[in-house]
């Protein structure tokens, strides 16, 4: 079964609490939450107050996707918010601060996450691969929900797939952008073990069953 992660990019913010319970209620496995700088994406999203907010109204994971420049200055922090996962952008700094910041993600009791462009090809992440729990693809340009699905990501899916079975079998491959009732079987074919979904979350008539096809 995969892991469904609605993302509240796509939510209603004046009535956040009210689409986090229903998160809840419709059996959702964990909370995406976007963070954006402005600067590394151009938009701008979540931030650590709204973070705080959110870890005090659930229990549920939260899988933090930071798309921030130097990401390295702000994990503490985030970790701290109340992030159970949290992934950055092996773009958004140099290979040592990356590296650095991993590892301090993981200290710190967080599960720690990588993410790849579309543009950034599998062999990019092999510095980090035994370094996290979970390997963001970006199906779309971050930035904005709504985006239409990139299927040519699906051999750099499978390529690291197979490299994580090499050398640290136990990290799992999350897909972020365009995934629907449509898309979603493909991304699971091809080693997606959790499903990022915003748009088509919140725009499915029945939420509830939306997430158990998903799961599958
Ligand atoms: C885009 C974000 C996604 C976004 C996905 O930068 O990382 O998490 O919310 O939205 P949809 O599912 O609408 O493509
Ligand atoms: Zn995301």
């Amino acid at each position: 079964m995969a892991k469904v992660a609605p993302s509240i990019l796509a939510a209603d913010f004046v009535n956040l609490e009210r689409d986090i319970h229903d998160i809840e209620q419709n059996h959702a496995d964990w909370i995406h939450v976007d963070v954006m700088d402005g600067s590394f994406v151009p938009n701008f999203s979540f931030g650590l107050p709204a973070l705080k907010a959110i870890r005090d109204v659930t229990d549920m994971p939260l899988d933090v996707h930071l798309m921030i420049e130097r990401p390295i200055r702000y994990v503490e922090r985030f970790v701290a918010a109340g992030a159970d996962w949290l992934t950055i952008h092996i773009e958004a700094d140099s290979h040592e601060n990356t590296v650095k910041a991993l590892k301090l993600i993981r200290s710190m009791g967080c599960k720690a996450g990588i993410s790849l462009k579309p543009g950034t090809k599998a062999e990019e992440a092999e510095p980090y691969l035994a370094l996290c729990d979970l390997i963001l693809v970006m199906t779309v340009q971050p930035g904005f929900g709504g985006q239409k699905f990139k299927e040519d990501m699906m051999p750099k899916l499978r390529a690291l797939r197979s490299r994580l079975d090499e050398v640290n079998p136990g990290c799992i491959l999350s897909v972020d952008g365009g995934v629907d009732r449509n898309t979603a079987p493909i991304c699971k074919a091809n080693g997606a073990e959790v499903l990022v979904t915003g748009s088509a979350y919140f725009k499915a008539a029945d939420r509830a069953e939306y997430v158990c096809n998903l799961q599958g």
